[in-house]
């Protein structure tokens, strides 16, 4: 599916997705790289939005901070798609308690990159 996407948008997919630092906004703007509607599906289908609203902090951090924090970053995809492959601990942001951080129910490595790209565009 083809979206429209905001400039800003996109050139922060791709500047966070790949290493196209120096492409320009225009370029970017061209090229969606991901599917929301799937990426959405998928965050659900996992109950991620247990832990991770958009804008505030829950269990998890807050799906824009995550972005912010990651975004622009040459290994960002890397360690966002690690996050969600092998279940590394984490500590709830409530209650402090550690536990293994959930795993997407999909080995299809697209599908986890678009997710994550979908995240870092938050
Ligand atoms: C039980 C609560 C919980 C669930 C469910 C959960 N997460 Fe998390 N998530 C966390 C916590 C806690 C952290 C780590 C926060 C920290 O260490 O600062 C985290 C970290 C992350 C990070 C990495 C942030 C970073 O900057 O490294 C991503 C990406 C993420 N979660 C996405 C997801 C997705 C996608 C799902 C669904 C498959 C999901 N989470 C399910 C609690 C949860």
């Amino acid at each position: 599916m083809m979206r429209l996407l905001s400039v800003r948008t996109a050139a922060g997919v791709l500047l966070a997705t790949s290493g196209f630092l120096f492409c320009t906004a225009s370029q970017a703007a061209a090229t969606p790289s991901f599917d929301e509607a799937k990426a959405k599906a998928l965050f659900k289908r996992n109950d991620c939005g247990k832990c991770h609203a958009p804008d505030r902090d829950k269990k998890g951090p807050a799906l824009q901070k995550i972005s912010k924090e990651n975004k622009g970053k040459s290994d960002a995809e890397d360690k966002l798609v690690k996050q969600l492959t092998s279940s590394p601990k984490v500590k709830l942001l409530d209650n402090g308690k550690e536990e293994e951080h959930k795993a997407v129910d999909t080995k299809d490595v697209k599908e986890i990159k678009n997710l994550v790209a979908w995240i870092l565009a938050q």
